[in-house]
């Protein structure tokens, strides 16, 4: 079967990262106007610059749980598998998944925003840091913004479109266009959350839960 899983931040909840709009979510302590967008970024680099680098010590510390372990297995069945996430962190691939679809960008890595450059991030990026290819004082976080384009949507609608399975894991649903690949599946839908997301309804099954228990046992049923 072909299945095309989505994963949101619901996904390393469990792993210690937190979410963005749970109970004490990161944008409950964040504006997120400042450290998540061009805009911000223009205004206070060193700002943005901080905001990430807590971000990436934590996913430094931070070790993939069950799902992400799950996920990782289910790969190595008969299925053909594309995990896209919207997480910036690295535990689907510290799992063990390849070919992750990281479509809101990586917090290991990073970009100039002169020549285009990406690289493996430091753990600590600073405004002054030069850009190993062109020199430049203009390294940012390879993440995508608030305003920004996500990468390789192309190869992500046609990876839902031809899913025979499309499934959403830990995604509030709140946030395009990762929120809108549910209408384009053509095969079944399921999503698997802590609670109903906003886009619920579009699902044709739901499985509600801590992600660390219900993807594993998911996984199993299909494996
Ligand atoms: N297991 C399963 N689901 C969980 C768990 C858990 N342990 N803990 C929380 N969740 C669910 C919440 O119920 C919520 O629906 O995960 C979801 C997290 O939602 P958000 O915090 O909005 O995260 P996400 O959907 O990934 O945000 C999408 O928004 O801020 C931007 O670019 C950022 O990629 C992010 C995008």
């Amino acid at each position: 079967m072909k299945i095309a899983i989505l994963t949101g931040a619901g996904v390393s909840a469990e792993s210690g990262l937190g979410t963005f709009r749970d109970k004490n979510g990161l944008w409950t302590r964040y504006d997120l106007n400042e450290v998540a967008t061009p805009e911000g970024f223009a205004l206070n680099p060193a700002l943005v610059h901080d905001f990430y680098n807590a971000r990436r010590a934590n996913c430094a510390e931070a070790s993939p749980n069950a799902a992400h372990v799950a996920l990782a297995q289910l790969a190595e069945t008969a299925h053909d598998i594309t995990l896209i996430t919207q997480n910036v962190d690295d535990l689907h691939s510290r799992a063990g998944s390849l070919n992750v679809v990281h479509m809101h960008g990586e917090l290991m890595r990073a970009l100039c925003a002169s020549c285009g450059a990406r690289w493996d991030a430091p753990l600590v990026m600073d405004p002054s840091d030069a850009c190993p290819s062109c020199g430049a004082a203009t390294t940012r976080p390879d993440i995508v913004w608030f305003g920004e384009i996500p990468y390789h949507m192309d190869a992500i609608a046609e990876a839902v479109e031809r899913a025979d399975l499309f499934v959403a894991i830990g995604t509030s649903a709140e946030v395009y266009p990762a929120a809108g690949l549910v209408e384009l599946a053509r095969g079944q839908t399921l999503e698997i959350n802590l609670e109903a997301s906003a886009r619920a309804n579009a699902f044709d099954d739901h499985l509600f839960g801590p992600a660390t228990e219900v993807v594993p046992s998911w996984v199993a049923e299909l494996s």
